[in-house]
Parts: C-alpha cells; structure tokens; sequence
C-alpha cells in the first residue's frame, strides 16, 4: 500500500504532463479603485503575463517569459495590442448585458476563462472559452459544434447573437485549436531549456582599504544552487570568513559574496589561499589565487601618490613643456596664429602679435 502510494505519487509529480495556457480575464463594472480591466496569462498555472485598463501594457512576471518576449518582440506587441481590443469588447459586452437583463446600476462581474491544453505524452489537446457573469457560469463555446451554449436561461439571447458572428467562430477554432496549442508548446520548451542552462558567473577579488578584509564576489551564476568559499591549502576555511546569502541579480541570475579577514596573514602565505567558485552539479570550479595583483579596488593612499600617477605626471608636465617651447617657436616664426581649419583666412594675419 504504501508503495502504491508512493508511486502515485511520484507520479504526480513526474508523469504530470498535461501543460496549459490559460488567460484569465476580468472585467468590472460599478467597482471604485478597481481595475475595470485585467488580464492574467498563465502557464502551467504559474502567471507569466499581466496587464489591466490601469498600466495600459502587457507586462511579463517570469524570467523565462521576460526573456522569451526579448526574442519575440512581435508576441509582446500582440499582447499589448489584444489587452487594448479585448477592453473595449468587454466593456461594450458588460453593458449589453446588463441592459438586456435589466440591470440599472450596482456591482458587476464578466469573467473569461480560455486557453488550451497539451499532453505531451499523448498529444492529446483541448481548447476551451468560456464566460460567467457575476459569478455564475454563463456562456461557453463547443469548439467540436461550434457554437455557443448557454449555462442558464438569461444567457440564451446572447447565444443567438453571438452565433451569428461566424467569422468570430472561425477565429475561435483556429486559435484554441492550432495557435494556443502551438504557442504553448513553446512556451513549455523555451522555459524548460530557459531554466536548464547554468550560467557560470564571473568572479572578482575586491578590497576596501589594504588592512581590510578581502571579499570574493561571484555574480552571474544560474541557477542559484552554488557555493563560493575559501581554502588554505586547498582545505575549506570557517575561520576568519563571513559567508553572504545568494541574492538574485535584475536579470534573473544571482550574486554571492564571501569575505576573508587577512589581518592575520603573513603576506608570504597568501599564495597558499585561493577562492572557489562551485556550481551543483556541475565539475569545473572557478579558482581565484589571492593575489594582490588581481584585487580590484578604489582605494588611494593618502599619503604621497602612488609611483605610477608621478611618473604619469612628470612625462605629463615634460609633454607640456615641449608644446609650449614649439608653440613659441613656431610662432616666432609665422608671427600668427593660425587656426588649422582657416589656414587660408585672410584674418590670421591680422593677429595684433
Ligand atoms: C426586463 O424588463 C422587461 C420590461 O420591463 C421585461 O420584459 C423583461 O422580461 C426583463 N428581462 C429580464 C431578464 O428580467
Ligand atoms: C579580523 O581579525 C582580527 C583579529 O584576528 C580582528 O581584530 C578584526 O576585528 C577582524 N576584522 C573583521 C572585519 O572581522
């Protein structure tokens, strides 16, 4: 029995593979401070899409859809424009309805549930599109008949015109039969290598001052199960470290950061100290020798410049001076100034020098 029980599930879990696209739409009437429109789009029950009549543009909740809408611009663009278009309808089908069923005023409610499944095992898929009014069931499509049922008396009007609209019904089948179905099935492919790569970051050695403790930063890495940390002698050091949490970057990968207290170091043992970078699963490490040459810092020591600025000054100075004694000579000798781009001005020679 509990075998059985496992595997069922295990199953759940791994033999799920019913995928679906889903929007979910909400139009209100009467409702203060409320979107009168909203828009949800969900893949595999997890949002991935939103907009409302407020933001008036479709944004994206996912990282894999975030980027997905970078690769396709035009997909993005057809969101923001069916967001705008699917308003007015809904606006204009609220108010239709609550003429037709008598409604002067008070809180209202259209609801629109469409999108598709696929069973990637079977290939099985199914599409639906449905609506429900203030809550309740109302109208839903056979997309076998295509045609519209109504799920209770007050709808029935609203069938008899909507199945006029044929074109609309054809629109329908060709978008919950082949354009949903279709544009899941990318969906579903573009997360899954999307959260399959791993993205190795890159790691830098930072210092504030030359007395204070070393920090190795690694940011870039994808997915967030890793550890940086450092070794002496090529064992892991507790002592002197201050380990940081994983924190995420803006563009959907992590940083981390481990600091090493080097007051106690002998500057000819720091070569026995490196930072390690360490992907799970994954062999390669990233190896950083502590090594003063490669810490990056901002600091500049107070007292006198350091060598590199002096020479950089003197050649800087000496550059100077040899312009300037070009300069006089050169003039001594066209008693003029003579801007290169008007060499053949009449004014240059009418420099009071
Ligand atoms: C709405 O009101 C009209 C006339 O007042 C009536 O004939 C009709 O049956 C009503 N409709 C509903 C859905 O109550
Ligand atoms: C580093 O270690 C020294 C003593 O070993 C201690 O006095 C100092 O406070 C430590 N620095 C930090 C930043 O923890």
């Amino acid at each position: 029995m509990k075998k059985l029980l496992a595997f069922l599930f295990f199953c759940h879990v791994a033999c799920s593979v019913k995928h679906s696209l889903i929007l979910f739409i909400t139009a209100t009437s009467g409702v203060p401070d409320f979107p009168e429109f909203m828009v949800s789009i969900q893949v595999d029950e997890v949002q991935v899409g939103y907009c409302d009549s407020n933001i008036r543009t479709a944004e994206t909740t996912q990282d894999w859809a975030r980027k997905f809408m970078k690769d396709n611009p035009r997909q993005l663009e057809y969101y923001v424009k069916e967001c705008y278009n699917t308003q007015h309808f809904f606006r204009a089908t609220i108010n239709s309805l609550m003429k037709l069923l008598n409604q002067t005023g008070g809180v209202h409610i259209l609801q629109r549930m469409s999108g598709c499944e696929w069973d990637d095992e079977t290939g099985e898929i199914r599409g639906f599109n449905q609506y429900g009014y203030d809550g309740e069931d109302f109208i839903a499509l056979d997309l076998q008949m295509l045609t519209w049922i109504a799920s209770k008396p007050q709808a029935f009007i609203t069938k008899l015109r909507w199945d006029t609209d044929k074109a609309r019904l054809e629109f329908n089948k060709n978008y919950f039969i082949h354009l949903c179905p279709d544009l899941l099935k990318k969906y579903v492919q573009y997360r899954k290598s999307f959260l399959q790569r791993t993205d190795l970051p890159s790691v830098s050695l930072l210092q504030k001052t030359p007395s204070s403790q070393v920090t190795c930063h690694a940011t870039g890495f994808y997915p967030d199960r890793a550890d940086l940390f450092w070794r002496k002698d090529g064992e892991e050091l507790h002592e002197d470290v201050d380990k940081g949490e994983i924190l995420p970057n803006h563009d959907g990968t992590f940083q981390m950061s481990v600091d090493l207290n080097i007051s106690s170091i002998a500057p000819e043992d720091w070569k026995k100290y490196d930072c390690v970078f360490q992907m799970s699963g994954v062999k390669d490490v990233i190896i950083t020798k502590l090594d003063k040459s490669v810490i990056r810092t901002n600091w500049v020591s107070p007292s006198g410049f350091p060598a590199g600025a002096v020479i950089g000054v003197v050649v800087g100075l000496l550059l100077l001076l040899l312009c300037i004694t070009g300069l006089f000579i050169w003039r001594k000798k066209t008693n003029g100034f003579r801007p290169a781009n008007t060499s053949d001005s009449e004014d240059s020679n009418s420099d009071p020098n």
